[in-house]
């Protein structure tokens, strides 16, 4: 196991390129399995949960490869319809194999899948949706086992919750499906929008990308590709938000400035200053502004749930206070904790997050317990002058390629240590 130490409190200067975004990578390394021959998925960063997807594809007798930042996967027919418990556990995203799968062997047999625990986050309506276009569904404690052996058929369908995971599994199925689907109060994320372009590239017939209706006319079948996704926003955020806490100027190159609006505004206010060059961003904060800020989250293009957590810690060195009013999930607070080690005075009250500065501390221990509560550590302990060490860095790798290297490009004081490593020396 690693963990980070950070020494804080240091201005940041330098540039960061946001990678393509895990959040699109994701369902199109899933629906890549749809695709006959090769595809190749470009600047594609070394994640855990990428590794994991290329796991899965070698798994069912395909063939996924990572090289330079290409993810090439080609397509190879086989008999095996079942994902290891240790695999579909690994991560949220192998639920997206139900589709793909299905598709290809007319039967499927998962485990519930995994991901951070930020709340319930069934899988009922990717289960609904499936079954109402002719699955059928046996589930037992926690395995799941879809058979479509006459393939599926399109539907109308409304989704009781617009759910970007459950949307891009129907996508995926109606895509391939006899006749056309209809698919209602869909998930409108830029991700979501970004597997419709690229199973479009593959010869599917699918309209409405970003909207809340999506008409899909199933095709027989799909063609390799090679395909960029769309950048990483939640990545751009994150160093937005360090810049934001900590004070200095960064070029962010590959900057998704059609989805930061809203994240954006919130900083601005507190003082932060923006410049959008050509695909590139400059960023500078030389001072703080007072301001109290109030955000909700929401369904895109709301406030997005993974950006609250970077929200709170762009403001740890804040003069004001945030109020961040969670809707999407019930437990996507976990950094509070880490955040009062560090002297801020937080509170929450059912999905309600209160913040505001009180005393600095100058040492403490801090622990990442998801994806973006790890970032919203990294990025509070970096604002701060003193010496912090973080755990639970296996979290914070699903989603960023050494994060520790992100930010010491741009001057930051943070290295990775590797625990084990560190106690051998110890009894050395
Ligand atoms: C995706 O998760 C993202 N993950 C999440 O990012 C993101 O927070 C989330 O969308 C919302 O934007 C990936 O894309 C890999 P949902 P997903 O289905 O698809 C409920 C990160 O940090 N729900 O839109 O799992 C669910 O419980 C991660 O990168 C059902 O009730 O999210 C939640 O309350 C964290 N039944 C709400 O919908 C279902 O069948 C939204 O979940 C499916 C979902």
């Amino acid at each position: 196991m690693d963990k980070l130490v950070v020494n804080g409190g240091k201005k940041l200067f330098g540039t960061a390129v946001v990678p393509a975004a895990k959040n699109a990578l994701l369902p199109i390394i899933a629906a890549s399995l749809m695709l006959d021959g090769e595809s190749c998925i470009k600047n594609c960063p070394d994640l855990s949960d990428i590794r994991a997807s290329r796991d899965i594809i070698n798994s069912v007798g395909s063939t996924a490869v990572m090289h330079g930042g290409d993810f090439s996967v080609v397509y190879a027919d086989s008999d095996i319809c079942s994902i290891s418990h240790s695999l579909c556990t690994s991560m949220r995203s192998s639920v997206l194999y139900l589709a793909p799968l299905l598709y290809r062997r007319g039967k499927v047999t998962i485990s519930l899948p995994g991901g951070c625990n930020i709340g319930a986050r069934p899988v009922d309506i990717h289960l609904d949706g499936l079954c109402r276009m002719g699955a059928k569904a046996e589930c037992i404690a926690d395995s799941i086992t879809l058979t479509a052996a006459a393939g599926l058929k399109g539907i109308n369908y409304k989704l009781r919750i617009p759910s970007v995971g459950a949307t891009q599994t129907l996508i995926m199925a109606a895509a391939t499906a006899k006749g056309l689907t209809i698919l209602k109060n869909c998930a409108r994320e830029p991700e979501v929008a970004d597997l419709v372009h690229f199973l479009n590239c593959a010869g599917a017939k699918i309209t409405g990308a970003g909207k809340s209706e999506i008409m899909i006319q199933g095709v027989e079948s799909l063609c390799g590709v090679e395909y960029t996704p769309i950048a990483d926003r939640i990545f751009a955020a994150t160093v937005l938000a360090a810049v934001n806490a900590c004070r200095g100027i960064c070029l962010v190159k590959n900057y998704p400035v059609e989805y930061m609006e809203s994240f954006e505004k919130q900083l601005k206010k507190t003082g932060l200053c923006i410049w959008h060059l050509a695909s590139s961003a400059l960023v500078l904060k030389t001072g703080e502004k007072a301001a109290d800020i109030q955000v909700h989250t929401g369904y895109y293009p709301a406030f997005s749930t993974d950006m609250g957590p970077l929200l709170s810690a762009a403001l740890v060195n804040g003069n004001g206070t945030l109020t961040l009013y969670e809707t999407v999930f019930e437990n996507r607070f976990s950094y509070m904790e880490e955040f009062i080690k560090l002297g801020l005075c937080c509170r929450v009250q059912g999905r309600e997050y209160y913040q505001t500065k009180r005393k600095d501390v100058y040492i403490a221990n801090l622990a990442a317990k998801d994806l973006r509560a790890g970032a919203a550590a990294v990025v509070a302990a970096l604002a701060k002058r003193g010496c912090f060490t973080i755990e639970g860095v296996n979290f914070i790798d699903r989603g960023y390629e050494k994060i520790e290297q992100v930010f010491s490009a741009l001057g930051a004081d943070i290295r990775r240590v590797s625990v084990d490593r560190e106690k051998a020396n110890e009894t050395e």
